[in-house]
């Protein structure tokens, strides 16, 4: 194998594979840290499984640029706790019932523990992240994690907003999400001690993966299946959630008054009609190709970083976003 040769998504991760092993023993025991009885409920959502995507970008961050350590392993499990507590706190919101092919916290125990749930997680993820000798690291976390909940709280504001523009949407979807894919790239560099226009590259990678990630998760949301994502779809619509191909069809002009009666309608909406309008719109393939110009313009961001196996892995997970986005 040359040394440019592309890698698989599968490969990328055989090549982190024993440190995402301790990543995954490391978030499955936190729930030990907890009062007796609080620790049921860390352990459920802890032991629910996930793709595990930011930590396996914070490790081959590290590895494109230095020597993956146990601060890396760190750094992946405190952004995985963060993930987990976004998406609990995420499933109240939208109301849904399943996550990680399983029922959702919310809809076992209720909202009221549920939202105390994601609280604590939030909360001891960051008093993990204080463990880091350089408090800068610590802050970098801390920030990313407020970000994701701006991001969340600006969502539910604009809600059912007809006015919602792409420039916005773009906005909450840097922040609710490409905020810790970011953070993963960068900080896995910073721990590397990468110089900064390398940790600078690796933490626009992570933005423009992870706007590109929550494209694909919108569409999905739209076109995919609960029984392949594990999670309950359709969401978005019902919520006043106006995502990417949402606003291209109000842009394309095609029976506006029709369109946006659909879209106010709230628990009613024909979830089925609207993907069809947004379909024959052209609004779905726009979205698309979004996505893939955010890829191309994420991996761009690699060209700099000094070839060798880890940094063909981080491309191998964008090119792998690219391979989801041509399978819809
Ligand atoms: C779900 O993230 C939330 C989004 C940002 C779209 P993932 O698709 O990474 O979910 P898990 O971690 O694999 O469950
Ligand atoms: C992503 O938004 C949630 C966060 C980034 C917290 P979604 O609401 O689309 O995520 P899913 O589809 O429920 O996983
Ligand atoms: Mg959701
Ligand atoms: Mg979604």
């Amino acid at each position: 194998m040359t040394s440019a040769e592309p890698i698989s998504f599968s490969q990328a991760f055989d090549l982190i594979n024993p440190h995402l092993y301790t990543v995954e023993e490391r978030i499955r025991a936190q729930a030990k840290a907890f009062d007796p009885a609080v620790e049921g409920y860390v352990s459920y959502v802890c032991g629910a499984g996930g793709k595990r995507l930011r930590p396996a970008l914070a490790l081959l961050a590290g590895g494109a640029t230095g020597k993956i350590t146990a601060n890396h392993v760190d750094l992946a499990v405190i952004i995985e706790l963060i993930h987990i507590a976004t998406l609990v706190h995420d499933d109240i919101m939208d109301g849904a019932e399943l996550r990680r092919d399983r029922t959702s916290p919310n809809a076992k125990w209720g909202n009221a523990i549920t939202v105390l749930l994601g609280d604590v997680l939030f909360a001891h993820a960051l008093k993990l992240s204080t463990n880091f000798t350089n408090s800068d690291i610590c802050r970098r976390i801390a920030d990313a994690a407020s970000e994701v909940c701006s991001g969340e709280i600006i969502q539910t504001q604009r809600r059912f907003d007809l006015k919602l523009s792409t420039a916005d949407y773009y906005r909450i979807i840097e922040m609710k999400t490409a905020a810790l894919f970011s953070a993963a790239c960068e900080l896995g560099a910073f721990i590397s001690e990468a110089s900064p226009p390398v940790i600078g590259s690796l933490k626009t990678f992570g933005t423009k993966l992870g706007v590109a990630y929550q494209v694909y998760d919108d569409i999905l949301d739209l076109a995919g299946s609960e029984e392949a994502t594990g999670k309950t779809l359709g969401t978005d619509l019902r919520k006043g959630k106006f995502t990417l191909p949402v606003l291209f069809l109000l842009q394309s002009g095609k029976d506006p008054n029709t369109v946006r009666e659909l879209l106010l309608r709230e628990d009613d909406v024909d979830a089925e009609l609207l993907a069809q309008m947004i379909g024959s719109a052209g609004a779905m393939d726009a979205a698309k190709e979004v996505a893939f110009r955010l890829v191309g313009e994420a991996l761009a961001q690699l060209d700099p970083i000094r070839e060798n196996k880890f940094a063909r892995g981080l491309r191998a997970i964008a090119e792998h976003l690219r391979q989801l986005l041509e399978a819809i």
